[in-house]
């Protein structure tokens, strides 16, 4: 495989703001500009995949709080707009870049994601939550039947019961 050159930023510059929503708009086919002002909002983390300079890949995590019943509360690094430009697509530039991802998210408690394609991240290592799942407002755990939820095993996440009920708290947009 050729080499990604993989950069990670808690901020991005106006320019590859513009370069990062440009991929992403045209690998969703939708405008990706408000989504991004969500995660900007959120306090998101970027990786940006470079091949020959060109922006070739992308993923971002935002910091969240999954619960289980018990009240185990997880430190989260949620997983969002993973992108690979259209004419660049099944060349492991996105499996590269996901790989790469667990290594700077040692700090948190679990990574998780709402798959499009759950057997592309199950290939990575992110395993499907089966139990029900919830959005928390307040104390409040309301059903959300219709989300996917798969996670990712870092070195600190502990014993988890993938059939249990498990809530994240509610936010604007998608809440999975
Ligand atoms: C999903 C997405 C990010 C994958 O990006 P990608 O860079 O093409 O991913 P990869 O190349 O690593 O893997 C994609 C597929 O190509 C295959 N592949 C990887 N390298 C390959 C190669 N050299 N030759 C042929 N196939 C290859 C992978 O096995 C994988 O197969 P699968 O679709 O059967 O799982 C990309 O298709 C995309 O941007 N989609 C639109 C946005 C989207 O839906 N994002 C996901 C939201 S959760």
């Amino acid at each position: 495989m050729h080499h990604l050159c993989i950069e990670k930023l808690e901020r991005l510059t106006p320019r590859m703001h513009g370069e990062a929503v440009a991929l992403c708009t045209a690998a969703y086919e939708q405008p990706f500009e408000p989504h991004f002002e969500e995660l900007k909002d959120a306090g998101a983390v970027h990786l940006l995949g470079r091949h020959d300079g060109r922006l070739v890949t992308h993923l971002a995590w935002v910091e969240r709080r999954l619960q289980t019943r018990d009240g185990l509360t997880l430190r989260t690094a949620y997983v969002e707009a993973v992108a690979t430009l259209p004419e660049m697509q099944r060349r492991g530039w996105a499996s590269a870049l996901l790989r790469r991802f667990v290594d700077h998210v040692g700090d948190f408690q679990v990574a998780a994601l709402s798959p499009s394609d759950a057997a592309f991240y199950a290939r990575l290592g992110w395993e499907p939550w089966r139990g029900p799942l919830f959005q928390r407002r307040g104390d409040r755990w309301e059903p959300t039947p219709d989300e996917e939820m798969m996670i990712h095993r870092l070195p600190a996440t502990p014993a988890l019961a993938l059939d249990a009920p498990i809530s994240v708290e509610w936010r604007p947009g998608e809440v999975w």
